[in-house]
């Protein structure tokens, strides 16, 4: 094959890799289509990978093939973590991508030296500012996850200010070095301000809001690999980083709505310190509580029921038997739908993804609009492992933190059931006065057993 062959089928790769990117978060959007979606996006991946290697410019395969050992080391074990992991995974990925970026942005600094235009000094110091902030901020992000840094918000005074200091020395330095490249004492100094205003700007916020960081942050690195693509002049990565950047920041914003939170407080407010203390004052008022036998009772003799999922489903692996659940109870002529938080669980689509494992039919599974309304001819709400997302303070009391973010209203049910294992608070950190009302039962137990015995008692297959 002709060079020039050769430089068009690599042209062609590219643009078949960039339509499937395109088309695989077309799919995402829907848990109909969401498989294709991801199939679309690892071949899209895969081809702009094996485009690149074909390419001119790489004279010698051999650290080629030891990257890649080496990312297949790394990379092979955080595929495998359990779900309830996926976000401080994600996390980690995205600090990743942005540690190549800077590598590779700073790698071309040095190459480039000492003629190093400044237009090109620009692109280069702001794609490794954001990489170096966006390395330690998904650090930080995933340690909180993984509760090895405290969740809380680690705060103190004047905080922001200090932080944005920080952030106007990267970039006064970066100016610095536009003006005068060949000032490389500079360079290493602003990567390490850059580095440290990642840490700084991630630290204060409380884990209830890293959701919408991951994600923001998601798009930082979207932006460091789109500005490393006008770098290395490559356009398969400036499609790729622009649409990354793009789609998580639209996800954030999808988050912040859902959690009624703007942007700015999100990122200053230090959500999520207020309230362990309130919790722990309230455990002592009296609840109400029923056993698997008293539960199936009462959900064999209604005649509509709204499952509401969260978190502890995910924990407890309760999906399946929650399926056996939902089959008793349809087989008994009982109406089940599932109402659906947007937030529910610790990622973005996780109680979908769960019940889609569990084969739910998608159409029982409504979102918090349109499940919302349906509440108040509901017989029985089962609230299975959710917490805040069910949270009436957030509806009523305006000095809750969460006060505005929008619940599933199953307090409005005639009865609410709620399965959990204690009166511990959920993610947020707060009492719930949902279980203390007169109309709500607590189902005191873990998620996956406790539905196994209202099964069993259905006459299903399930066992405690
Ligand atoms: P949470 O409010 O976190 O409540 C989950 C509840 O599950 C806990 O109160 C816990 O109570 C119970 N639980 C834990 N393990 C269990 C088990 N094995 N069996 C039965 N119950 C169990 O969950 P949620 O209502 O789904 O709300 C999600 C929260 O996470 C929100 O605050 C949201 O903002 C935040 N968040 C969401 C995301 C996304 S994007 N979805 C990501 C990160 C954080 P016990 O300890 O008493 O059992």
């Amino acid at each position: 094959m002709s060079p020039d062959a050769a430089q068009n089928l690599i042209h062609l790769t590219y643009l078949v890799a960039v339509a499937l990117f395109i088309l695989a978060l077309k799919w995402l959007s829907s848990p109909a289509t969401a498989r294709h979606g991801v199939l679309g996006g690892e071949i899209g991946a895969a081809l702009a990978v094996v485009a690149t290697l074909a390419g001119a410019e790489v004279i010698e395969y051999k650290w080629v093939v030891a990257a890649l050992v080496a990312g297949a080391v790394v990379g092979v074990p955080l595929g495998l973590v359990p779900m309830t992991a996926v976000p401080q995974r994600t996390a980690l990925s995205h600090a990743f991508g942005a540690l190549a970026a800077a590598l590779v942005g700073s790698a071309e600094y040095y190459a480039r030296l000492p003629n190093v235009s400044r237009f090109g000094m620009a692109e280069i110091a702001l794609e490794v500012i954001i990489g170096s902030l966006t390395l330690t901020g998904s650090m930080i992000a995933a340690g909180k996850l993984q509760e090895i840094l405290p969740q809380r918000p680690i705060t103190f005074r004047g905080q922001n200010l200090v932080s944005l200091s920080v952030l106007g020395a990267a970039v006064a330095i970066a100016v610095a070095l536009v003006v005068h490249p060949e000032n490389t004492q500079l360079f290493p100094v602003m990567v390490a301000v850059a580095l440290l205003f990642g840490a700084l700007l991630v630290t204060p916020i409380g884990g209830a809001d890293m959701p919408t960081v991951i994600s923001l942050l998601n798009s930082y690195a979207g932006l460091s690999a789109a500005l490393l693509g006008f770098v290395l002049n490559s356009k398969v990565l400036v499609v790729a980083g622009a649409l990354d950047g793009s789609s998580g920041f639209i996800l954030s914003v999808i988050m912040c709505r859902a959690m009624n939170r703007s942007f700015t407080n999100v990122m200053f407010g230090a959500f999520g310190q207020v309230e362990a203390t309130a919790a722990a004052a309230e455990e002592k008022r009296p609840v109400r509580s029923a056993t698997p036998e008293e539960a199936a009772a009462i959900l064999a003799s209604a005649s509509k029921v709204i499952i509401v999922p969260g978190y502890g489903m995910a924990v407890a692996q309760a999906q399946h038997k929650v399926r056996e659940l939902y089959d008793a109870m349809t087989k008994r002529g009982v109406d089940v739908k599932f109402g659906i938080h947007p937030v529910a669980g610790r990622m973005p689509g996780h109680m979908n993804v769960l019940l889609a494992e569990a084969d739910i039919p998608y159409d029982k599974l409504l979102d918090m609009e349109t499940v919302n309304g349906e509440f108040p001819e509901t017989d029985v709400a089962l609230v299975i492992g959710a917490n805040d997302v069910t949270n009436p303070a957030a509806r009523l009391d305006r000095s809750s933190p969460i006060y505005g973010m929008p619940i599933l209203d199953v307090d409005k049910a005639r009865t609410a059931m709620v399965i959990k294992r204690s009166l511990n608070p959920g993610f947020a950190g707060i009492d719930n006065p949902l279980y203390y009302l007169d109309k709500t039962l607590m189902l005191f137990g873990d998620a996956k057993a406790f539905v196994a015995g209202i099964v069993h008692e259905l006459g299903g297959h399930g066992h405690p």
